[in-house]
């Protein structure tokens, strides 16, 4: 650890001779290409086009001319319209680029850039470009008083990094996550810039270093590289949620992940062998704790050469497997990218001998130190070795192994600089380029390489991924946990931010380790910490080695009652969970959202992170400081209920919420609809039973509505891509003292395997009376199946319970009204 030695003021004297930054100079000429236009100055110039309507990209040059390759973060679905026949304008000293979204004013003698949305707002303005002797760019943009930022994936501080500069360069930091920490294991160079009612993306995509400041330049903010090509995107709004689509839209979106990873994960670095595994199985299954992965770390290999088992420790993976399996527990290895330099080892030998390995220049083949001791690293830039890579891992999937836990992949090496050589050559598929420009993309093209080799090797049944590194784009390949947090109340608290604006940057399905990895934990803090956790898209209690055990009956049965009901409450949830899954495939739009995507207008939200919404109307409240029996909530504008206790709050203000140790304030909003499954003890059990449509606060006023969409599919098969799929709609409408319910499919080519629907109306504005063309039955007639209503009191909550019919059908509810 530093001492104070740190801050000697010699150290901190202005040593550094001020480079000579040079701009571009005046637009001397453009030409236009096809859709790209191409503005020259006297040093360079830049190329720009519209890759869509609402994206504007400009790829800045020196010297000669830019080619517009792209990086690996940009979908290879998404394509780039031939021809838009967007025409730029020149215009008094202007260069006018316009979309039916945006407009892009680029001012010829001083290349600055204005960006417009078509009420003529200034949503972004790059003032400077200026480029150094040694290759790299910085450019400065305006930063109005009422500036916000959002987005950069995975870093530390609150929600909003106005204040804030961090750079991008994927860094293993065991030390702990604080503010001033400012690269950790993703690079994400996206960000989002909301002033005033309108927001705007700015995604530098250069996958080397980058840097963005929102701290030193007063009313201005930076965004630079230290090396490669200066190519930015402007992502037009005007909502923070059209930013995100765009983006998402750009870099691609999650995949639909089986529905075993939405499970509750467990985790330790590591259980040590074939018997501690299958205990640990059995006794989530006999304390009837749901689960459905357990993740073997480092030690289930043979001194650390992936691809292989321990032949000590673990004999019989092919015997623990199935027995895991008739658990309904799969198994995550973990696979680091070092492989150990060893003759005898057949993925090494084959590697070296098929040049696999990443080399310097010269033909030599880099070696790092990692847990196998010396080790090489794959060269993941090249299909070739992707490809490679990827086929390895029918290891995994001859045991039915399904999810591969991809670390180390910064890639982390046990040096100085804590990770390669810069000088390493990177094959890229003909492109050679050093490791300085590509370390960020090194931890994506690992995961992509995983992913693709598991599908090819699966049977038309999707992978799980789970990485530590990652670029923009990354989604598209893997889930993401971010690494070595602690078990400090902090570190829960920071997760909240930092899970939240990966969200924003297309990383939908993230989470921390649950109850911390490093440091150790307590009862108290494991319940909190899993009470929030169960929320979040990814699910896993992660601890590491020599830590205090944390698996959820570790302190006891009053804590293991408390977890086992919020794990439970996960599964029971996992219809709505899997439904804002498929919402995030398909749009981009995050499981988990801060307050201010959903209420931007509300300034009270623009930095709030100790609560977030999950989808557009759960509100999640996590108490997150020890010996805490109250906190303050805020609820945002319309009518709340609590979860625990149906109590009505009107929003726009605080409450306090009563909080002990079994209680994590929950809030429903009215009119929201939550449809609940079984509870299972993993995500295959009775999968597609009956499902429950949790209606709050339906009232039988005119223009009262309630919608829901469920989305359903097999949950394992890529099937759904060939639209074996259904969408269940259920809609409640008040009006003339009554409420319609009904429900309809369509496009039902996947048939859940489901007799009953059941529909709750919970916290009723009205007393509910009886459903017309139905008959009242007993709560006994109910559990036994049959169709009909019940209300559990008079005047109290109506429950409707119908077969599953693929016609759909509706109803008449009477009201005393
Ligand atoms: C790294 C990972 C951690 C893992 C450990 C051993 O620290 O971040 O999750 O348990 O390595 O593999």
């Amino acid at each position: 650890m530093e001492g104070s030695e740190a801050i000697r003021p010699d150290k901190h004297e202005m040593t550094t001779v001020p480079e000579n930054w040079k701009d571009l100079g005046p637009v001397t000429g453009m030409e236009k290409r096809g859709d790209v236009f191409i503005c020259r100055t006297e040093r360079g110039g830049a190329a720009a086009l519209f890759t869509a309507p609402g994206i504007f990209r400009i790829k800045f040059f020196i010297g000669s001319e830019a080619d517009l390759a792209q990086t690996i973060a940009i979908d290879p679905a998404y394509r780039l319209k031939t021809e838009s026949g967007i025409q730029a304008e020149e215009k008094e000293g202007f260069l006018i680029f316009r979309s039916s979204v945006m407009e892009v004013e680029l001012e010829k003698q001083t290349f600055m850039i204005t960006v417009r949305d078509l009420d003529g707002s200034v949503v972004s303005r790059q003032t400077s470009i200026s480029f150094d002797p040694r290759g790299g760019a910085r450019a400065v943009y305006d930063m109005p008083a009422n500036s916000h930022f959002y987005g950069l994936g995975e870093k530390s501080s609150f929600l909003d990094k106005r204040g804030e500069r961090y750079t991008n360069w994927n860094t293993d930091v065991y030390a702990p996550h604080m503010p001033e920490i400012e690269a950790l294991y993703q690079s994400v160079p996206f960000l989002i810039h909301r002033s005033g009612e309108k927001s705007c993306g700015l995604f530098l995509d250069n996958p080397g270093l980058t840097e963005v400041d929102m701290r030193s330049h007063g009313m201005a903010y930076t965004m630079g590289c230290s090396t490669g090509a200066y190519d930015l995107y402007f992502i037009a709004g005007p909502s923070m949620k059209d930013v995100v689509m765009r983006y998402t839209a750009l870099t691609g979106r999650i995949q639909l992940p089986p529905k075993w990873a939405l499970g509750y994960h467990q985790s330790r670095y590591s259980y040590m062998n074939q018997q501690e595994v299958l205990q640990l199985a059995h006794t989530f299954r006999e304390k009837g704790i749901p689960c459905d992965v357990i993740y073997l770390d480092i030690h289930y290999m043979d001194e650390y050469r992936v691809f292989t088992f321990d032949p000590v420790r673990f004999p019989d993976p092919k015997a623990m497997m199935n027995e895991l399996r008739e658990l309904g527990i799969r198994i995550v290895p973990i696979v680091d990218p070092g492989v150990k330099k060893d003759p005898n080892y057949r993925v090494y030998r084959e590697g070296v001998q098929q040049e696999h390995f990443c080399t310097k220049l010269e033909g030599d083949i880099y070696f790092g130190e990692v847990w196998p001791g010396i080790s090489a690293f794959p060269d993941f830039t090249d299909d070739r070795t992707s490809n490679w890579w990827g086929d390895q891992h029918a290891f995994y999937t001859q045991y039915g192994i399904e999810g591969i836990w991809n670390d180390m992949n910064e890639p982390a090496v046990f040096n100085e600089s804590k990770t390669m050589d810069l000088d390493v050559i990177h094959r890229n598929n003909g492109d050679m380029k050093t490791h300085e420009e590509l370390h960020n993309a090194y931890g994506l093209l690992m995961s992509k390489a995983t992913s693709e080799g598991m599908e090819r090797h699966m049977d038309n049944r999707r992978p799980f991924v789970l990485t530590r590194a990652g670029y923009a784009g990354i989604q598209r390949y893997a889930a993401v946990w971010t690494g070595d947090n602690r078990s400090f109340w902090e570190h829960m608290a920071l997760a909240m931010p930092m899970v939240l604006n990966m969200g924003l940057s297309g990383l939908a399905f993230s989470g921390p380790d649950i109850g911390g990895f490093a440091h150790h934990t307590s009862g108290e803090l494991l319940v909190r910490w899993t009470q929030m956790g169960v929320f979040f898209p990814y699910c896993r209690n992660h601890s590491s080695i020599d830590t205090l055990r944390q698996e959820p009956w570790s302190f006891g049965p009053a804590t293991e009652g408390i977890l086992r009901d919020y794990i439970g409450l996960r599964y029971r949830w996992m219809p709505h969970l899997y439904n804002l899954f498929h919402e995030a495939a398909s749009t981009g739009l995050p499981v988990i959202r801060p307050l201010v995507l959903e209420y931007p207008e509300d300034p009270k939200v623009t930095n709030l992170c100790d609560q977030f919404l999950l989808g557009d109307s759960v509100l999640v409240a996590p108490v997150y400081r020890p010996d805490t029996d109250h906190r303050a909530v805020y609820l945002p504008a319309g009518e709340w209920f609590d979860y625990w206790t149906g109590d009505k709050y009107e929003g726009g203000r605080h409450i306090l919420a009563e909080c002990p140790l079994e209680i994590m304030p929950l809030y429903i909003k009215a009119g929201a609809i939550v449809p609940e499954g079984m509870l299972m003890q993993h995500a295959e059990e009775d999968a597609d039973e009956t499902v429950t449509f949790q209606i709050y606060g339906a009232e039988a006023r005119e223009g009262f509505t309630a919608d829901y969409s469920l989305y359903e599919d097999d949950g394992v098969t890529f099937d759904y891509r060939n639209q074996v799929s259904s969408r269940l709609h259920v809609s409640l409408k008040g009006g003339d003292g009554m409420l319609h319910l009904s429900y309809e499919y369509d496009d039902r080519r996947y048939e859940a395997n489901r007799n009953l629907l059941v529909f709750k109306l919970r916290y009723s504005g009205f007393a509910p009376q009886g459903v017309e063309g139905l008959h009242a039955v007993t709560a006994e007639q109910l559990q036994g199946g049959m169709e009909g209503w019940m209300l559990d009191e008079p005047g109290g909550e109506l429950c409707i319970q119908v077969h599953d019919r693929p016609t759909g059908a509706s109803w008449v509810i009477r009201t005393g009204e």
